[in-house]
């Protein structure tokens, strides 16, 4: 059976507007639903309260400029190891083997955009019948010195090169809408996106509090790339109790679907 890669993002399983909180009660129940997949499965989170304001305090997505952002660097990739060690250890105490693998000992990226990843460790350990979870982190940039790699970029290459059948992203809302719900009543849910609907629309983008990676916009985004080489994606509400297990068990259409069949 092909894998699946599941991106639990940084909203759902942190709270973003508490520094170093973890959403403890989000994070075990996903736990449980990934621990009731028949599929094998790749995990990648996102940084939250973790990641993402460390990264602006430092501004390391804008790259290396000065000494003190090496730190920077230090302390970020830290906070992801924290959150790491909690998504891996919450998967462990509901039955998972997870294990966790450094993102940035494996992807060597350039000018913000993955030029190689390592993927043969990852696919060793799936063919063995682990869970492997990486994660958003700090990574040496080739032009730029250092960058964020963003979960959903990694998990949109790694779906790519490990060969996975489908992506679903776990979010904090019901999927995509056609403008920001928070501030248009008439945003309505996308079922379904393509190329074609999404140079159509007049996005607003998600202002997420501190996001240094680009919310929704970028979701999308590296999705519609990955549509062109046949693999299908969701974004849909993992803070819905039931969702991340209905869809890691092949349900489709309980979000938005990028490049899938209508
Ligand atoms: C960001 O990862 C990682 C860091 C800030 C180090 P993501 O961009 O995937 O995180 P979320 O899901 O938006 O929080």
């Amino acid at each position: 059976m092909k894998p699946y890669v599941v991106k639990l993002g940084g909203s759902v399983i942190t709270d973003k507007k508490k520094p170093f909180s973890v959403r403890r009660q989000n994070l075990n129940r996903l736990a449980r639903e990934l621990s009731k997949s028949k599929r094998p499965l790749v995990i990648v989170h996102g940084g939250g309260s973790f990641g993402h304001p460390l990264a602006s305090k430092y501004k390391i997505s804008g790259g290396y400029r000065e000494e003190r952002q090496l730190m920077g660097f230090a302390l970020t990739h830290r906070a992801m190891e924290q959150l790491n060690a909690e998504v891996v250890g919450a998967m462990r105490s509901a039955g998972v083997p997870a294990v966790a693998v450094q993102t940035s000992a494996c992807a060597v990226v350039k000018n913000g955009n993955i030029l190689t990843l390592e993927k043969r460790p990852i696919k060793k350990l799936l063919d063995l019948g682990l869970v492997p979870v990486l994660y958003g982190d700090t990574v040496p940039d080739l032009q730029k010195g250092m960058g964020i790699l963003s979960g959903d970029q990694l998990a949109a290459r790694l779906a790519k090169d490990i060969g996975a059948s489908r992506i679903i992203f776990g979010v904090d809302v019901d999927g995509v809408y056609t403008s920001d719900p928070r501030k248009n009543r008439g945003a309505e849910i996308l079922k379904n996106i393509t190329q074609k609907d999404w140079n159509q629309l007049s996005f607003s983008g998600d202002s997420r509090i501190k996001d240094v990676t680009g919310g929704m916009k970028n979701k999308v985004g590296e999705l519609l790339k990955l549509a062109k080489s046949g693999i299908e994606s969701e974004i849909a509400n993992a803070a819905k109790p039931g969702t991340i297990e209905r869809l890691v068990n092949g349900e489709r259409g309980l979000g938005t679907i990028i490049g899938g069949r209508k």
